[in-house]
């Protein structure tokens, strides 16, 4: 995609979800399963969304495909899922992008409405059993490989005991498993704001990698918000 294409879809995603504001807070915030008329009311939010966005005075500087976005991105490849068209029958690309990255999102960070946090690795593998079904197989594929094995954002247990933050994937296929890392809990379980490092990194005595990642963790489990690490660094 070109710069100004991503700078649309940039921002039809920021605005997807623009219609839950006529959506009752007590249906947004409500722990477990919703009833027949609350799922009911819940589904309009994509064409409230769209409505808002056409009505919006600035609407002349938003792309028009947030207005497709907004009011397709909970249709499946397949059609269903809703509101159900009776007419249209191809669902925008930027819609089907959008639909894999709110999903992903939606399953990896806590909800109210939602016991299980899903890890990143668990979320691509539940989304990979409905390529093709829920999602558009190949921008799900594209969006697993950009992924790779440990997403940024993925929390793992190190061989030295630390754990850390998947900061950046290292894109030579045979380094998948060796992304950057920060340190963010010591070898003596100490939360700390370690340094980055690379997992690839030898350790000259032993000549074997220094660090090695033993599994990825739930960062929910151990009291840790991936997000403060992020935004620390976007205000540094
Ligand atoms: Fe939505």
């Amino acid at each position: 995609m070109s710069r100004a294409e991503l700078v649309d879809l940039g921002l039809a995603a920021f605005f997807h979800d623009l219609g839950k504001i006529d959506t009752p807070l007590e249906i947004l915030n409500k722990p477990g399963q919703l009833t027949e008329d609350e799922r009911k009311i819940m589904e309009l939010h994509p064409h409230q969304g769209a409505e808002k966005l056409v009505q919006l005075r600035e609407f002349r500087r938003l792309p028009l495909s947030a207005i497709h976005v907004a009011m397709e991105h909970h249709i499946k490849e397949d059609l269903t899922g809703y509101p159900q068209y009776r007419i249209k029958n191809d669902i925008n690309l930027y819609s089907r992008i959008v639909k894999v990255c709110d999903f992903f999102d939606a399953i990896t960070t806590k909800r109210v409405y939602r016991k299980k946090v899903f890890t990143r690795a668990e979320a691509l593998s539940l989304m990979l059993e409905h390529i093709g079904t829920e999602f558009n197989p190949v921008i799900l594929k594209a969006f697993v490989q950009m992924m790779g094995v440990f997403p940024v954002g993925s929390v793992v247990l190190l061989s030295t005991g630390e754990i850390g933050l998947v900061v950046e994937n290292n894109q030579e296929t045979r380094f998948l498993l060796r992304p950057r890392i920060k340190i963010i809990v010591d070898a003596q379980g100490n939360k700390i704001d370690g340094e980055v490092v690379d997992l690839t990194e030898i350790d000259p005595e032993t000549r074997k990698y220094k660090r090695t990642i033993v599994k990825e963790i739930n960062a929910n489990d151990y009291g840790l918000n991936v997000a403060d690490y992020f935004l620390a660094q976007a205000e540094a």
